[in-house]
């Protein structure tokens, strides 16, 4: 069980999807994405969804911000938090649980929109039974 965060941490993390969001390049799709984790050192990163002109190059706002992290030297993610401007709160993507996985199995999920909607899970929740970094080390 993730250990509970104080509630600054956690308007840190809110507010920090809410802003990312703002800077979604989203042109194709409209559907602006933002998200923040909190990373293994303390550090909050964020990230919005980057879509491109050869559409199968669009990146997840999750995957950016853990890809931020990870490039500062992170080594770990615990907690991840979704913003959409949309009345229903959206969960990350089949990839983009994939990719938590990979860094923070243990994470907790927050998906927040513009209603009270908001779904409070856990990357175990998203994928179970995943594959990962362990199945590669066993014979
Ligand atoms: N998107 C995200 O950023 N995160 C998700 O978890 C779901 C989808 C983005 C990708 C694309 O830019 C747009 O939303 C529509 O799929």
């Amino acid at each position: 069980m993730a250990k509970a965060l104080s509630s600054t941490l956690q308007r840190r993390l809110a507010t920090g999807a809410r802003q990312a969001a703002r800077r979604a390049y989203a042109p194709y799709s409209k559907f602006r994405v933002g998200a923040a984790v909190l990373a293994g050192s303390g550090k909050v990163y964020t990230g919005c969804n980057v879509e491109n002109a050869s559409y199968g190059l669009c990146n997840c706002a999750e995957r950016t911000a853990i890809f931020t992290a990870i490039a500062a030297g992170e080594e770990r993610i615990t907690r991840v938090v979704v913003y959409t401007p949309t009345a229903t709160a959206t969960t990350p993507c089949g990839a983009c649980r994939q990719v938590i996985n990979e860094f923070g199995p243990g994470a907790g999920v927050l998906c927040l929109c513009d209603s009270d909607e908001t779904i409070e899970t856990t990357l175990d929740a998203l994928l179970p039974a995943a594959f990962g970094p362990a199945q590669l080390q066993s014979e």
